[in-house]
């Protein structure tokens, strides 16, 4: 992600293509942005709504599935792993880093339920900004800061990962795969339990 982020080669080096599973057992996938990891702990963190379709599936089912693709590196990392809420404080940080136009859009978006026009859209976050005493949201000069709570539906997941298969082309499709995997349990606070890494080459 460092080198795709160095080296410009796309506008979101941090995109992740996230699959969740609803109670049927159907897949469902989208783009997240990937916003902080721990390399030792061996998860990454993204945010979003709490009541989304997404949040509800992984609420129903905590396993998903992730892609990450730069095009321009010739490579690919696939994960999978436990969806875990991440910490409030953590949540608290990272939003109060939001623009406050975001932070009212996290506010105002009941993100993934039906809506009738873009403008209804305006007029849910106007209505708010006036509630939280904020500027309109076209009004020019507000570029000031305001200090915005996080809403309690909207915050970070952790996604820990117990399988990671990294693949870099080749010439030929002669391609590098190599598959990390640990046991992972769900654990009785929020962390799931993890086992040693291990790992195998697989054939292209
Ligand atoms: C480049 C890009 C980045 C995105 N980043 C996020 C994100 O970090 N969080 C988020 O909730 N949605 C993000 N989205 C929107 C999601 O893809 C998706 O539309 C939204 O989360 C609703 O998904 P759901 O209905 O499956 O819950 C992003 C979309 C794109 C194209």
């Amino acid at each position: 992600m460092e080198e795709a982020r160095h080296k410009k080669t796309q506008p979101h080096p941090n995109a992740i293509t996230i699959a969740s599973v609803d109670a049927s057992g159907k897949p469902s996938a989208r783009v997240v942005l990937i916003k902080d990891l721990s390399l030792k702990e061996g998860y990454i963190v993204f945010h979003t709504h709490y009541g989304s379709r997404k949040s509800l599936e992984f609420v129903g089912n905590p396993w998903a599935a992730g892609v990450v693709h730069w095009d321009h590196l010739s490579r690919q990392i696939r994960f999978e792993g436990l969806i875990t809420k991440s910490p409030d404080e953590e949540s608290d940080a990272y939003f109060a880093t939001r623009d406050w136009r975001s932070q009212l859009n996290a506010w105002a978006s009941e993100q993934s339920q039906p809506i009738s026009d873009y403008k209804q859209l305006l007029d849910r976050a106007n209505k708010q900004a006036k509630k939280m005493n904020l500027p309109k949201l076209d009004s020019t000069g507000s570029d000031k800061d305001f200090s915005v709570q996080r809403p309690p539906f909207w915050g970070g997941f952790r996604m820990w990962f117990c399988s990671i298969e990294f693949w870099t082309a080749g010439s030929a499709r002669f391609h590098e795969r190599i598959l990390y995997k640990r046991s992972l349990k769900k654990g009785d606070n929020d962390d799931p339990a993890a086992g040693l890494w291990r790992y195998q080459r697989l054939q292209p």
